[in-house]
């Protein structure tokens, strides 16, 4: 309910896109987060029944056993000491409780996290940054950000195959209504899958507190049919658009630092600290879900990021008027 809350009210809605919005893990999408849904409510009717029991004895006793005026208050009930039926009861019904509750665990656990991907399996690398999430198709040679675009279909088990990494520190990967929680943890590589059954938009968000803007290190799946899949890796895969008529403006935007952090394929620009940018405008949000792509919004980012997302790496320039607009007007080429 709160993670509902949260991330609805942060993410960025952008017009025209159906999107799941509602981050609530109670109403699943996939396979992994229909099998957790279950086992939720497994727990929750055994801890309801159990509460149930122990506080209808609770108020039948306060009731049964109430002080009734003209009662001696000296007078005690009966004690009872070292009775091996109720102690035998109140030992063996939890330990069986607790392991119905081991076993289906263990076998949910066991279900989703060893379930082997198919040779089709489509393999996304996501690494987790402050704050932003790079994403990457080993057999593709695609690289993108903070939107993870996979298949959608009724194929099932293991579809995608997520490896998560992190750059900086620990991070959280988190799409409610795909998937449980998986850690992006420096030095190490954690693995999960999803299995989305139709095609959307599903929002999610870091997990892990990471810093001063975990809160807007947001997330997107873009669940795709193989073909929209294909075409979008296709165009993903192309240098960047080189237009003759935004020529001074790329320019422009080569002389400037944004190229020490930022890769253009087929460009001078091939710096890695920050964002892939060879097709941002094809992108539905920037600084991580926080707004939506559009003209204004890139060019209130470009021109101080600190003032949107303070805290972020990327620093203010002070671009002059002409600088600004030349850069913002390059970055729209790349679609
Ligand atoms: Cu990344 Cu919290």
């Amino acid at each position: 309910m709160f993670s509902y809350v949260l991330t609805a009210l942060l993410q960025a809605q952008v017009p025209g896109v159906p999107e799941h919005r509602i981050t609530d893990m109670f109403k699943p999408l996939a396979g992994p987060a229909w099998s957790e849904y279950n086992i939720a409510l497994l727990t929750f009717a055994i801890t309801a029944a159990i509460f149930v029991v122990v506080a209808g004895l609770i108020v039948y006793t306060i009731y049964r056993f109430r002080r009734r005026p003209g009662e001696d208050s000296q007078n005690e009930p009966p004690q009872v000491y070292g009775s091996n039926q109720i102690e035998a009861a109140w030992t063996v019904i939890p330990i069986l409780i607790v392991f119905v509750l081991i076993g289906v665990s263990a076998r949910v656990i066991a279900e989703v996290e060893n379930a082997s991907p198919p040779k089709s399996t489509l393999k996304i690398r996501v690494i987790g940054h402050q704050w932003w999430w790079e994403v990457r198709y080993p057999d593709y040679g695609v690289t993108t950000a903070n939107e993870v675009h996979m298949i959608a279909g009724p194929e099932g088990k293991a579809s995608n195959y997520l490896e998560l990494e992190s750059a900086d520190v620990i991070h959280s990967f988190w799409i409610p209504q795909l998937a449980g929680k998986t850690d992006l943890i420096p030095n190490r590589a954690n693995y999960m899958w999803m299995d989305p059954r139709d095609p959307g938009v599903y929002v999610g968000n870091c997990a892990e507190y990471c810093g001063t803007q975990h809160a807007n290190m947001l997330l997107r799946v873009v669940a795709q049919t193989p073909e929209d899949f294909e075409r979008w890796a296709a165009n993903e895969k192309s240098p960047a658009v080189q237009s003759t008529s935004a020529a001074t403006a790329k320019a422009t935007f080569d002389s400037l630092s944004c190229v020490n952090c930022h890769t253009v394929t087929g460009t001078p620009a091939g710096g890695k600290f920050g964002p892939d940018l060879t097709h941002l405008m094809t992108r539905q949000t920037l600084a991580a879900g926080m707004f939506v792509n559009d003209h204004e919004n890139l060019r209130r980012w470009v021109n101080d990021p600190q003032e949107l997302k303070p805290g972020c790496l990327m620093p203010s320039f002070k671009l002059t008027d002409k600088e600004l607009t030349d850069v913002v007007a390059y970055l729209e080429t790349l679609k």
